[in-house]
């Protein structure tokens, strides 16, 4: 009998935190309700088939003894990469047939990337009939984001293995989970730009090392936020949550990973009576949170929208990875 196993992972959102947890400080993601899923099943030959639809990828073929090497085309490297890697880890029972199928846009930077990478691993170790603990996932993910992408946090890989809303350090170094208010009403409003995360690290990186005083200053202030509303979160003042998302743009726009779109929309938010505002992962697009007072919500999502923005409707604090 043929066996496939097809496991999901969540995609995220960071709520707070971002640029400064690739420097040790601390940062709060949240995994949400829209998923990604990786189908795995031995093919006896000698090889991975690879089938991506939602990228335009359809049978894309590379020999086992192969992997990692000669050119691979963006839309497969997390595969190709988790592959290879759990493969020099745990050793592999054969070829592999992968199909993958996502919830959502892979524009919307929801960490469509990190989710694949994780759900496949997952996938992995359960058609090797392995106890993996999430720890063991975590490594292996995230050394595959290391080897693909050179710079990240990991942040990504955590709130895809663990789900929930999480108070993360780099590397995995904590991996805390955090309830969230459930009386927090946050929209999320898409830009429409596309933006590619590791340029922007590495842009951060080279203002960090020109200018290294005034940007730990930053990133000092952006983890002091972060301690805040770990404290704060679960028993809190919810305007306050709006009042630290709004000082995390304030560095974030100083730091120069706003962008013209981002500034709009959350201008307009704050003026239609969002209580915060603010830019969510590396920013010069991508997307944007807005917290205020439930009864407002309808309001300040037609604000959104009429600044240029789409609002997508995501629940947060999603379970992570899971088997279908
Ligand atoms: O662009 P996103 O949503 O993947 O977020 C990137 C967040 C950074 O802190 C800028 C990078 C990282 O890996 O933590």
């Amino acid at each position: 009998m043929e066996v496939r196993i097809t496991a999901s992972a969540p995609g995220k959102l960071m709520l707070f935190g971002e640029h400064a947890v690739v420097y040790g400080y601390p940062c709060i993601v949240t995994a949400v309700d829209k998923r990604m899923r990786a189908s795995v099943g031995f093919n006896g030959k000698g090889k991975i088939a690879v089938s991506a639809p939602e990228v335009g990828l359809n049978e894309y073929q590379k020999k086992i003894s192969s992997l990692g090497k000669d050119r691979i085309p963006k839309p497969v490297r997390f595969i190709e990469v988790l592959v290879k890697n759990f493969k020099n880890n745990f050793g592999l029972g054969g070829g592999l047939d992968i199909v993958t199928e996502c919830d959502f846009s892979a524009d919307y930077g929801f960490g469509s990337s990190a989710a694949v990478t994780v759900s496949l691993a997952y996938g992995l170790a359960k058609l090797h009939r392995l106890k993996t603990t999430k720890k063991e996932l975590f490594e292996i993910c995230y050394k595959t984001v290391i080897d693909v992408q050179g710079v990240g946090s990991g942040f990504d890989i955590a709130a895809a293995i663990y789900g929930g809303t999480l108070y993360y350090i780099k590397g995995g170094k904590k991996i805390e989970p955090l309830s969230l208010d459930k009386r927090l009403s946050i929209s999320v409003g898409y830009t429409g730009v596309k933006a590619d995360t590791p340029t922007l690290v590495r842009q951060v990186a080279e203002q960090y090392h020109h200018n290294k005083k005034e940007v730990s200053e930053i990133f000092i202030k952006i983890g002091e936020i972060v301690d805040k509303v770990r404290e704060g979160v679960s028993v809190g003042d919810i305007r306050k949550f709006g009042k630290l998302m709004n000082e995390n743009q304030i560095l974030l726009h100083k730091l120069g990973v706003s962008s013209r779109e981002l500034d709009k929309i959350i201008k307009t938010a704050l003026e239609s009576g969002a209580w915060g505002a603010k830019l969510s992962g590396a920013g010069g697009g991508d997307c944007m949170l807005t917290l205020g007072d439930k009864k407002d919500k309808d309001k300040i999502e037609e604000a959104i929208e009429g600044a240029g923005g789409k609002v997508l409707e995501v629940g947060l604090g999603a379970e992570g990875v899971r088997i279908e």
